[in-house]
């Protein structure tokens, strides 16, 4: 009978359209853009606001992301095993990674478990407050790496022509910039951050020369770090807009394994030999050699260096940066940044209407509303 209730009451509230609050027209976009849902599945949400759950439905759609992501990483580049099953690496592409760590490929498929672990994690916690998952698979479209090692699926995710943001090497080296405070910061890899390169092999053919595969798998090692250093911004700056205690503590618990992958990343880049790719004309120059060198890109500072933080009347602080809600950590620049990274290349524009409406109604969520 309570299950014949709650069927009934869900109808019915279907029947007469969304129930909105402070946060705005949750679901009413994602209808639009063909997700059929609104972000209640029942009148009951199990004491969340519209907020957390926008919060939650977002960070959902990004654990989705970074998993189908991290899934091709560990394919080819991680170990395939029981937890992380699904293709059978790349030896060459492995051989070069390690030269960033020899424990690279397990920290490839730790991250890759972490990030199902996550996604899967947030969507039943919401279907469990009658709140609607997330789920992006119409979108898993994108080809798969031609290499020996892939899995032939679609993909959420584009691997294979990335332009790839390194200047959270030296944000996290600036002991005066803050990008909430409207600092700037240079590129660590500027050829990186201009044109399109694979982070993975995109056939065997991309398995030589020597310098091209390490190129990419150095790629790779860069594309790691920013995409990490994403989360460790997101998860402290959308905490500040949930209103649910236990919302809260799901967010400061998920958010500082984004930051442990970072720190992790963030270590293993600075390995990264100096080279230039034959093929196309990549350099990756010598970081602590002239005009790179001393304190915004020496590859040992790999702890983030106290900036300033609030306001310069401070004295600075070892922080995590940035984090100011609706700022560039946030819901709707993480989208902007993975867009400009090339994740999405591929994707039709109902993907973007989806995704940039979950990071809307995230960034729009406000502590008690
Ligand atoms: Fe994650």
């Amino acid at each position: 009978m309570q299950q014949a209730k709650a069927s009934t009451s869900r109808r019915s509230f279907l029947q007469k359209g969304l129930v909105v609050g402070g946060a705005g027209t949750i679901g009413a976009g994602l209808l639009a853009g063909g997700l059929s849902l609104p972000a209640f599945a029942e009148e009951e949400s199990g004491g969340l606001t519209q907020g957390d759950v926008a919060i939650l439905r977002f960070l959902a759609a990004v654990e989705i992301i970074e998993s189908d992501l991290w899934q091709q990483y560990n394919e080819l580049g991680g170990i395939q095993d029981s937890e992380v099953p699904g293709g059978s690496g790349s030896k060459p592409y492995i051989a070069k990674l390690q030269v960033l760590d020899g424990d690279m490929s397990q920290y490839i498929h730790d991250n890759t478990e972490d990030e199902f672990s996550h996604m899967a994690f947030l969507n039943a916690y919401l279907a469990s407050k009658g709140a609607v998952p997330v789920n992006l698979d119409k979108f898993r479209n994108l080809p798969s790496s031609k290499a020996t090692g892939a899995q032939q699926i679609g993909r959420l995710t584009n691997l294979m022509q990335l332009t790839v943001d390194t200047s959270w090497w030296t944000r996290y080296r600036s002991r005066t910039q803050n990008p909430d405070l409207g600092g700037t910061f240079a590129q660590a890899i500027p050829g990186l951050s201009k044109g399109q390169f694979p982070a993975i092999p995109r056939s065997d053919a991309d398995l030589a020369p020597d310098a091209h595969i390490q190129a990419i798998a150095s790629t790779a090692g860069f594309h790691f770090g920013y995409i990490e250093q994403g989360g460790t911004s997101l998860y402290p700056t959308l905490a500040q807009g949930v209103t649910n205690l236990e919302v809260l503590r799901i967010l400061l618990s998920i958010g500082p394994t984004e930051t442990a992958h970072f720190q992790t990343w963030h270590d293993k880049a600075g390995n990264a030999p100096a080279l230039t790719d034959p093929t196309n004309g990549l350099v990756f120059p010598d970081l602590n050699a002239a005009p790179f060198g001393g304190q915004n890109f020496q590859t040992n500072l790999i702890m983030p260096e106290p900036t300033v933080f609030l306001s310069r009347k401070f004295p600075p602080v070892s922080i995590i940066r940035p984090t100011q809600i609706a700022g560039s950590g946030g819901a709707v620049a993480t989208i902007k940044s993975f867009t400009a990274d090339g994740l999405f290349i591929g994707q039709p524009p109902e993907f973007f209407t989806v995704l940039n409406e979950l990071a809307v109604q995230a960034d729009a969520a406000r502590r008690g509303l």
